[in-house]
């Protein structure tokens, strides 16, 4: 992909993510667009050492969390994919790299569906990150806000899903730097706890 696609993709992916989180509060949340962004930086980080295919991979990024807040959470990958086709036809991206992208965009929110490329497992590797670690730690309150829930009823869901998704990340790349941002993310839920009881 040349450098203007990528750029026009970009711009798109960061106006479509900030219009939907400014309909949620009035302005934008920083839960999307900040999220999408790293995950980016993330994907191209694995990418490189995996030997992905980085047009496929940058493109899945910046665009599997467009339906992100416009329908069902189950629903977001497979509607998101078809509106990154659109997207990404009007970008002028590599016709015959799109399907990959979409397969990628799907695949990262239908966990229990196997992802068939590299660049599938490692957009949901990242995505899986983006959980974990002191990003993680921010996001799960940010959530707990927008979700109107107490800090309590967020870490019992999070500890939850966490413990699902833990065993999603596929890549060797990712597993490595993911097993350091799963110990922060326990040490700090454990801390978390004992200060609730007034144990520290
Ligand atoms: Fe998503
Ligand atoms: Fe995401």
């Amino acid at each position: 992909m040349d450098l203007k696609t990528l750029e026009r993709v970009f711009a798109e992916a960061k106006r479509r993510c900030l219009e939907e989180e400014a309909k949620l509060h009035g302005k934008p949340t920083d839960y999307l667009w900040r999220h999408v962004e790293r995950v980016y930086h993330l994907c191209i980080k694995i990418g490189e050492r995996e030997k992905a295919d980085l047009d496929v991979l940058k493109a899945a990024a910046l665009l599997h969390d467009i339906a992100k807040f416009q329908v069902d959470p189950a629903q977001h990958g497979v509607v998101g994919a078809e509106m990154a086709e659109k997207i990404l036809k009007n970008s002028g991206f590599p016709e015959n790299k799109i399907e990959a992208v979409k397969h990628a965009i799907k695949g990262h929110a239908r966990l229990y569906e196997e992802r068939k490329t590299l660049e599938a497992k490692i957009l949901l590797d990242a995505d899986i990150m983006e959980k974990f670690g002191a990003v993680g730690v921010a996001r799960l309150f940010l959530r707990c806000a927008l979700d109107g829930d107490t800090i309590k009823e967020s870490i019992i869901k999070h500890r939850r899903m966490f413990n699902i998704i833990k065993d999603y990340v596929e890549t060797g790349t990712a597993k490595k730097m993911f097993m350091e941002r799963y110990m922060f993310t326990q040490n700090f839920l454990e801390r978390f706890e004992k200060e609730s009881k007034a144990e520290l």
